[in-house]
C-alpha cells in the first residue's frame, strides 16, 4: 500500500448519475498534490477529448486504478494493484455506469484479464459486467501516450467518436 509515499489519495470525482466512467492509471505529481484526477498536463489533455464529444468533466466520472501516487510515477506493482482493486469495483457498482472508458494500458489490462497491446484492443467494445449490470467497456489512448505520440491522436478520435455513437444509443 501506497498510503505512506502519497501526499493525498485521489479516490476519483464526478457526477454521481454519470453515464461514463474513465479510468486511468495512477495519480501522477499534480493529482497526489491536489487530490483531485487528472488535473495535470494528462488531464488538460483529457478535457479537450470530453469536449470533442460534447461531454464536461462534471457530466463523467473520473477515477484511476491505483487511489495513490507510485513513488516517481513507476508503473503499479501487482500487489498494489489488488490493494486498489476493491475500491474501484465498489466505485463500479456504486455508479453504475453505462460505459467504462480505460485510458491506456493498465487500466485496459486490469479490468479485461488480458495481455494484449493497448494497439490491439483499443476502440474494441467489450462487455463488463458488474453486480446488479453491465457496461460496455471500451479501451482507448491514455493522454499522456497522445502527448508523446501525437500521431495516435487519429485512433483516439475514432474511439471517442465510437463512444459519442454509443451513448446517443446508436450502433
Ligand atoms: N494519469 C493517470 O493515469 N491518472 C491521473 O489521474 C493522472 C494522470
Amino acid at each position: 500500500c501506497l498510503s505512506r509515499t502519497r501526499t493525498r489519495t485521489v479516490p476519483g470525482e464526478g457526477s454521481p448519475s454519470a453515464e461514463v466512467l474513465f479510468v486511468g492509471e495512477a495519480p501522477g505529481r499534480d493529482e497526489d498534490r491536489r487530490g483531485r484526477p487528472f488535473v495535470g498536463a494528462a488531464g488538460r489533455l483529457l478535457d479537450r477529448m470530453l469536449a470533442a464529444i460534447d461531454l464536461r468533466r462534471e457530466d463523467v466520472f473520473i477515477a484511476n486504478i491505483l487511489k495513490c501516487r507510485p513513488p516517481g510515477n513507476r508503473d503499479p506493482l501487482p500487489d498494489e494493484i489488488e490493494a486498489c482493486r476493491p475500491h474501484l469495483l465498489r466505485q463500479i457498482a456504486a455508479l453504475r455506469p453505462r460505459f467504462l472508458v480505460t485510458l491506456g494500458r493498465v487500466p485496459s489490462h486490469v479490468l479485461l484479464g488480458t495481455t494484449l497491446g493497448i494497439t490491439r484492443i483499443r476502440g474494441i467494445p467489450r462487455e463488463f459486467p458488474y453486480p446488479g449490470g453491465s457496461a460496455v467497456l471500451i479501451p482507448m489512448f491514455h493522454p499522456s501516450y497522445l502527448l508523446r505520440n501525437p500521431a495516435a491522436k487519429r485512433e483516439a478520435w475514432a474511439d471517442l467518436k465510437l463512444l459519442r455513437r454509443l451513448l446517443a444509443g446508436g450502433e
